[in-house]
């Protein structure tokens, strides 16, 4: 049998492919097509699509985003953003490219307050929650610059998707009936996402999006400038208008994604290559990391007590830095250096006791001296050894609710990952302060973290996930989990997680964590809420000549969960 009809279709768990040991030998081979991990089986075959063409590891990454925008659409999306992590072989060399949505030029957090109170609604949904989207411009730029198929070439699977329809899976049909009443007011949406009686489309039936199928070909056909300046630029902006928006066409025009220095950390001696701000997952996460390669984990029992207080004690510290000191790196001075210093990790780890939790003023870099959602991430792996770590999002399900009409562009609600005013938490409970505050063209912080780690100049995990600030913990507890714990990656991704974010000061747990662990860490005075999950983790584990991929159960497997 030929290589290229052994690698043919070769589907190993429900929405991975890959090349499965004993069939391919090694996976660095010039000829073999290589890895694909998303969250949505169709949009992983449109990645595999194209490396089937002799794609590279970005032109896949490529058609991926834009399959994944089409295929669920609640999760991410022309109208909305992302960051993409890039390694590549030859050149040995990491790239990250930063296509973050950005606030308009006359956004004010004034617009958010009414008699001197925040209102939350207004930041979550509708015309004001809208930030200039950013990742048509950023695919097109990753394509032109590490790509090797022309846009037509990448985008024709997605495109197939709108135009021809696909059959609704469990998540869409999922979003669909948990924003049902809002969906039901909305007339843009229910006509795309409700048959004519008014119900949702059940699973199996088809949806098609004609118009977001002649959005996409216009952009295929004539690049980015069509969306950003064009007839959708101006669709876009003559909607919002009508409704009381203040993104305009000059905030389009301008829009422009930025390659921006990696995050370079380090854990037990192997280079992890993650995602600058204004994410805030990438510094997050290698500072965790910095502090936990102070412990031999794999000495805790996995998911114990000790070890899950230690984890929650460690996220305290990274949270509390997070809400202090991140934001967009154009407005404000981050300290990456000191934040990611493993001078500061030890610090930490003196200031953790495995008896008792602190209380919420204790934890960050201020005293230390001298120094639901949206949101998908997948992963590619290609047969040189190329690879794609990549977030995307138009933050919670289906954004701002908002749906261009004549583009079938969902529009994101972004601007609620701006601290609207000082302390107040978002969507998600996190705080911020000056660091995040709302400003003109400035880039809202996030916490998506796409991550590659190598070992000898090799990619051998490609992680990140989905599910708002829980993206950094179970970025992290999946990394501990494959490095430390040795597991494979399913029970790597699949294994019970925790969460803490600094504030509130609550202990996520998800439920499969034992009550005994959980009363013991209620001992050690954590206030622990039960989980029905943490986070969505995609991640691709080369462990030596054996590849695998592997997308978490929680979103692809249950009803429920980000
Ligand atoms: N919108 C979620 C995030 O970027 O963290």
């Amino acid at each position: 049998m030929s290589l290229a009809r052994k690698l043919q279709g070769v589907i190993v768990s429900l929405f991975i492919f890959f090349l499965p040991v004993g069939t391919i030998p090694s996976f660095a081979q010039q000829n073999l097509n290589g890895v694909v991990v998303s969250d949505n089986l169709l949009a992983t075959r449109a990645g595999m699509e194209i490396l089937e063409k002799g794609g590279n590891a970005v032109d896949a990454a490529v058609a991926t985003a834009f399959a994944l925008g089409v295929v669920n659409p609640a999760s991410s999306g022309l109208g909305g953003g992302g960051f993409m992590v890039i390694y590549q072989a030859k050149e040995k060399k990491a790239h990250t490219l930063d296509f973050r949505e950005m606030a308009p030029k006359a956004a004010v957090a004034d617009a958010f307050v009414r008699e001197g109170r925040v209102v939350p609604e207004l930041s979550r949904s509708g015309v004001l929650s809208i930030a200039v989207p950013g990742e048509v411009a950023g695919l097109t730029e990753a394509l032109k610059r590490f790509g090797s198929l022309p846009l037509e070439t990448v985008m024709s699977p997605a495109i197939r998707y709108a135009t021809e329809g696909f059959p609704v899976h469990p998540q869409l049909f999922n979003a669909v009936e948990r924003h049902l009443t809002t969906i039901r007011k909305l007339p843009n949406f229910s006509r795309l996402f409700l048959k004519s009686d008014g119900t949702p489309y059940k699973e199996g039936e088809t949806i098609h999006q004609p118009e977001l199928g002649e959005t996409l070909k216009a952009i295929a056909r004539k690049g980015p400038r069509v969306f950003y300046e064009g007839w959708i630029a101006q669709a876009i902006v003559g909607q919002l208008k009508k409704a009381g928006g203040v993104l305009t066409l000059e905030d389009l025009k301008e829009y422009k994604p930025v390659w921006r220095e990696p995050i370079l950390g380090s854990y037990r001696n192997r280079p992890v290559i993650t995602m600058p701000p204004p994410s805030s997952g990438g510094i997050a996460l290698v500072q965790m990391l910095n502090v936990l390669e102070g412990y031999q984990l794999n000495q805790f029992r996995h998911n114990s007590a000790p070890y899950l207080h230690l984890l929650t004690e460690v996220m305290k510290h990274a949270f509390a830095d997070r809400a202090k000191y991140l934001g967009d790196p154009d407005f404000v001075q981050v300290p990456i250096k000191r934040l990611l210093s493993k001078e500061y990790a030890s610090w930490i780890r003196n200031r953790i006791s495995s008896e008792y939790t602190h209380p919420a003023g204790f934890y960050g870099l201020a005293p230390f001296k001298p120094k639901q959602g949206g949101t998908t991430h997948f992963g590619v792996l290609d047969g040189e050894g190329n690879a794609v770590s990549s977030s995307l999002t138009i933050n919670t399900r289906f954004g701002a609710k908002v749906l261009v009409r004549e583009t079938g562009v969902i529009l994101n609600n972004e601007i609620d990952d701006f601290s609207i005013r000082s302390g107040f938490p978002n969507v998600y409970g996190l705080v911020g302060g000056e660091a995040n505050s709302i400003r003109p063209k400035k880039r809202p912080l996030s916490s998506m973290a796409p991550t590659i780690i190598l070992q000898e100049d090799r990619p051998i995990l490609i992680v990140g996930a989905s599910g708002g600030p829980r993206i950094i913990s179970a970025t992290l507890q999946t990394i501990l989990n494959a490095l430390d714990f040795g597991m494979p990656l399913k029970k790597a991704v699949g294994s019970p997680r925790i969460h803490h974010q600094w504030k509130p000061n609550k202990l996520l747990a998800e439920r499969k964590i034992s009550r005994e662990t959980r009363n013991s860490l209620a001992r050690k005075g954590h206030a622990i809420k039960i989980m029905p999950s943490i986070g969505a983790v995609q991640a691709i584990l080369v462990d030596g000549e054996k590849v695998s991929g592997e997308a978490d159960p929680r979103k692809t497997k249950k009803r429920r969960g980000k």
